[in-house]
């Protein structure tokens, strides 16, 4: 068993504090003056994203994605429903469109379609979270609060002391059953002072059982990537359980933004889920071509046992930009997740808009029959569809290109491609193509029987291409069936019913945005097209 392999590790003796005994600013400082502190920088903050949106550019500003109004945005945060609203919440930095010292942004909606803005959420203000508010989740208390785990990080130790970032589980409650605004409530977990080396961060927690389980994502003293489970009755009070999973590959240093769940599929068969994004893994092959990689494996577990992997390691989404994805189980029991659309090394284009990130649309995780996992956006997308046009089948000859929509800045576009009767090398669509001749290539490659996302031909950010593999037996079926987002400055590629997702920026030139079918070298047979024109979500 891999828990018996991994030395468990020292904790810290310092014992979380009860929620009554928050932990003090610096000085003499009460409870009224923590909250007053953190008043004035989410003040401080709200006013820098206002003015940051006052002058944003919106050319790749999404229409139908959530975005922060301005500045950067990274991981989803926070995701619940809650008294009637879903909740986004998402990692900000207010005063620039570069990371920078964290905070939470937080949209919320009443039917995930259209969403609202609420107020900055959460700011560094006291000594524990002094350099940045970062990633954690959101869980409702028994007497009906909303409580937001996340990771407070500052420079060494209070004392100034030590080598690293010093990373810490930290506690807030919401003040108002809107949950527009939140009372911190200071540490829960400190920093072990054993057994793990930098990092410690971004904690997951859920109730089981008639307690509560939280996992964190470790680097562990050994350089290796870990996520650790700890158990609390209460939800303030927690204990170390176990070392739950280390990252088979000896490159992973972390893991980033850990997830947990059960998913069964329709005879009630149970997989556990073990999502996390790993830092440090090598590109191989068409495999980890990103800068770090989010993923999961699937296995066994139960309550006081450790976690025994069953599946090799796989992707969420095969394309250019995705990151960070973090789940929640809504009240009708479905696992819906967000990712971010990451920017990774390269520098966004958009970062001179005023506003640098998206996340992705939500999906639902659905397990098959076949053992296999997929993500679909999740149902109330369609409503987003309003005008709709049928192409119908298409026959292209060889080489041929046909536009099939003068200008789609906002569209979603789903079509089925007849594959006993396409012949063509590739087969797919340029979108985002206007008249300076750059656009981004979505095809079926018949050579390598993957989904490709190609950027060679994009004016600006970052190119290359990333593909997809598709299974045997839906190869076999004899149809591909796309669903294609395309909003101003992205594309989300869902093959096969979730089967495959391939999320990448793509930023269009100026001018009327064409969408292209091309057949290369061989026939392409088209079955159905249609596109729809979507609505936005409010928010741009
Ligand atoms: C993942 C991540 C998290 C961290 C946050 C900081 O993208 O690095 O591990 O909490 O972003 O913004």
């Amino acid at each position: 068993m891999l828990q018996e392999r991994i030395a468990a590790p020292r904790l810290s003796k310092g014992k979380a504090p009860a929620m009554k005994d928050r932990v003090p600013g610096p000085g003499t400082a009460t409870a009224a003056d923590d909250d007053a502190a953190h008043e004035s920088r989410l003040e401080r903050a709200q006013r820098a994203v206002d003015s940051l949106a006052r002058t944003r550019r919106d050319r790749w500003y999404p229409h139908f994605h959530i975005a922060s109004n301005g500045g950067w945005m990274n991981d989803p945060n926070g995701l619940c429903r809650y008294r009637g609203r879903w909740h986004v919440f998402y990692q900000l930095h207010p005063f620039g469109t570069q990371w920078g010292p964290m905070h939470w942004g937080h949209v919320s909606s009443a039917d995930m379609v259209t969403w609202r803005r609420e107020p900055v959420a959460l700011a560094p203000s006291m000594p524990q979270d002094a350099s940045g508010v970062f990633s954690g989740c959101a869980a409702e208390s028994p007497d009906g609060h909303l409580m937001l785990y996340y990771t407070g990080t500052r420079k060494k130790t209070l004392d100034g002391s030590g080598r690293h970032e010093h990373e810490v589980q930290m506690l807030a409650r919401s003040r108002n059953a809107d949950a527009s605004a939140f009372r911190k409530l200071g540490m829960i977990v400190d920093c072990p002072s054993e057994g793990m080396e930098g990092a410690f961060r971004d904690p997951k927690v859920w109730r089981q059982g008639g307690r509560w389980l939280l996992v964190v994502g470790v680097g562990s003293e050994s350089g290796r990537g870990q996520i650790w489970l700890y158990s609390s009755p209460d939800m303030v009070h927690w204990r170390f359980d176990r070392v739950l999973y280390e990252h088979p590959d000896v490159d992973v240093f972390m893991l980033e933004c850990p997830d947990f769940f059960p998913l069964a599929d329709a005879d009630g068969n149970e997989e556990w889920v073990l999502s996390f994004s790993a830092m440090g893994s090598k590109a191989r092959g068409y495999t980890n071509r990103n800068a770090n990689s989010a993923g999961y494996v699937t296995g066994t577990w139960a309550d006081g046992e450790g976690f025994t992997p069953r599946s090799a390691f796989r992707p969420w989404d095969w394309g250019h930009n995705y990151y960070a994805p973090q789940s929640f189980e809504a009240p009708d029991g479905r696992r819906i997740m967000y990712g971010w659309m990451s920017p990774f090394a390269h520098r966004m284009p958009m970062d001179r808009d005023g506003w640098c990130g998206q996340l992705t649309l939500p999906r639902e995780v659905v397990l098959g029959r076949d053992g296999r996992i997929r993500t679909c956006p999740v149902a109330e997308t369609e409503r987003l569809r309003c005008v709709r046009r049928d192409i119908g089948p298409v026959r292209l000859g060889p080489n041929e290109e046909r536009t099939v929509c003068d200008d789609a800045w906002a569209v979603e576009i789903v079509m089925e491609v007849n594959l006993r009767e396409t012949t063509a090398e590739r087969a797919g669509l340029k979108i985002h193509h206007t008249c300076d001749g750059s656009y981004t290539y979505i095809a079926y490659d018949d050579q390598t029987r993957r989904i490709v996302v190609d950027r060679q031909a994009a004016a600006r950010g970052d190119r290359g291409y990333r593909a997809a593999p598709l299974s045997e037996s839906d190869l076999e079926s004899g149809t591909l069936r796309l669903r294609i987002f395309i909003d101003r400055g992205s594309v989300e590629v869902y093959a096969n019913a979730g089967e495959q997702v391939l999320s990448s920026y793509s930023f269009a030139s100026p001018g009327r945005r064409r969408v292209t079918l091309t057949s290369e070298s061989g026939v392409s047979s088209i079955g159905s097209l249609s596109i729809y024109d979507m609505r936005g979500i409010g928010l741009d």
